[in-house]
C-alpha cells in the first residue's frame, strides 16, 4: 500500500534495526517481554513505541498503543503501516486491544509488519487481522 505521493522516511530495513535498537528500553519488569512499534504515518514519518508496563497490571501498555500516541501526537491522521519487533522468538502479532486501536487510523489496506529477530517477516493488513472493525463516523451524533 505505498503511497508514491508520499516518501517513506525510513526504509524497512533501518526500521527493522531502529525497533531492535529500542527493545531493550520497554519497561517490562512483570512479564519480560519486551515489545517495540513502529507507525508509518500518511505522510511518510515513522513513530516508535515500546511496552510500558505497571506495578498496577493493567495500566500498562502495548508497544503499538505508545507509538500511535507518538503518532498522533505529532499530527498523523491516517496510518498506512504498522510494524512490530519482540524479544520472544518467533513472530508477534498485535493483541485484540491493539487491532482496534491501529483499526481506529488505519487507511485502508493498512499493513501490520511483525518482524523476528531471525529476519523472518509476517505480514497482514489490518482487515485481515481485524475482521469486521468497529468504526464511528466522527460527529455524527451517536446519541438515541
Ligand atoms: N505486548 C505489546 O506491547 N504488544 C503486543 O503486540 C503484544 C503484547 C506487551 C504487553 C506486555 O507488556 C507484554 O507484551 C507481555 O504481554
Amino acid at each position: 500500500m505505498n503511497d508514491p505521493g508520499h516518501i517513506p522516511s525510513m526504509t524497512e530495513t533501518e526500521i527493522a534495526a531502529e525497533l531492535r535498537r529500542l527493545l531493550p528500553n520497554a519497561h517490562a519488569p512483570y512479564s519480560g517481554v519486551q515489545v517495540a512499534a513502529a507507525v508509518e504515518g500518511d505522510d511518510g514519518r515513522v513513530h516508535f513505541g515500546v511496552n510500558v508496563e505497571n506495578a498496577a497490571y493493567p495500566q500498562g501498555h502495548c508497544a503499538e498503543t505508545s507509538a500511535i500516541g507518538g503518532a498522533v501526537t505529532a499530527g498523523i491522521k491516517a496510518v498506512r503501516r504498522v510494524y512490530v519487533a519482540s524479544s520472544l522468538p518467533g513472530l508477534v502479532w498485535p493483541c485484540g486491544g491493539c487491532r482496534q486501536r491501529i483499526f481506529e487510523f488505519a487507511q485502508a489496506g493498512c499493513e501490520v509488519v511483525t518482524l523476528g529477530a531471525d529476519g523472518e517477516i509476517g505480514r497482514q493488513t489490518i482487515e485481515q487481522l481485524l475482521p469486521l472493525g468497529f468504526r464511528l463516523e466522527p460527529g455524527a451524533g451517536h446519541r438515541v
